[in-house]
């Protein structure tokens, strides 16, 4: 079994950036399986299915037809649906919010198990989420927890989707991460918590950089 390394935490805590650059420099595949119910939401919607719609979210999650292809040029992976690029499109509030309601339903969890376990393979993974930890690698031998005040997380979130030329409103923003916060945590499958044996780091004061040495001082022992 090649080694995993996971790494869960709330909406805005750095985690896929964090995630993306660990992967990168120790040369290990990248599991972003936030990215799985973002793109099960954004497919339901442009197939019409109901997001409260169980058995159909099941089957469109066994069969989602989706490629990640490995970052390249600084640019994070990209991400293709049925044939077109998705990278950018999934990456809005509208689309966060469906997936942690698609990510509420234990089928669709279920269907999305043995797709998130393929990704492990050598020289290593670097899984990304919100139960890498507790459910999907329970056995990874090193799992970090990462946290940040939600008010830092929204103004993290708010600076990014900014840079990306969105029309974004800070208090709004606050107010859904902690809907989702709400609604991850308080889920019956799969509640974000951190692992019993997981090393939990808040990254309100750190840098991605003091996140990164962190973390890589861990790998190192
Ligand atoms: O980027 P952000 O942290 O806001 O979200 P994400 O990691 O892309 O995940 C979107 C939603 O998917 C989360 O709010 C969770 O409800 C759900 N999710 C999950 O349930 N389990 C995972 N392993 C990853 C994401």
């Amino acid at each position: 079994n090649a080694p995993v390394i996971t790494i869960d935490g709330p909406s805005g805590s750095g985690k896929g950036t964090v995630a993306g650059l660990l992967a990168k420099q120790l040369g290990w595949n990248l599991l972003d399986s936030g990215a799985l119910y973002r793109l099960l939401a954004f497919c339901a919607r442009n197939h019409g299915v109901d997001l409260s719609n169980e058995a159909s979210l099941k089957l469109l999650a066994a069969h989602l037809d989706v490629q990640f292809l490995a970052a390249a040029d600084g640019k994070p992976q990209r991400i293709i649906l049925e044939g077109e690029e998705v990278t950018d499109a999934i990456r809005n509030e509208t689309v966060g919010a469906g997936a942690s309601q698609v990510a509420a339903l234990p089928a669709v969890r279920d269907a999305l198990l043995q797709r998130q376990r393929a990704f492990r393979e050598a020289p290593g993974l670097i899984a990304d989420g919100r139960d890498m930890g507790t459910v999907v690698f329970e056995d990874a031998p090193l799992k970090v927890f990462l946290t940040a005040s939600a008010e830092e997380r929204a103004n993290r979130r708010y600076l990014q989707l900014k840079a990306k030329g969105d029309d974004v409103n800070l208090a709004s923003l606050l107010d859904e991460i902690r809907a989702r916060d709400e609604r991850d945590t308080q889920r019956a499958v799969a509640p974000l918590k951190p692992a019993a044996d997981a090393i939990q780091l808040d990254s309100t004061q750190l840098s991605i950089e003091q996140v990164l040495e962190r973390i890589l001082s861990e790998v190192a022992n």
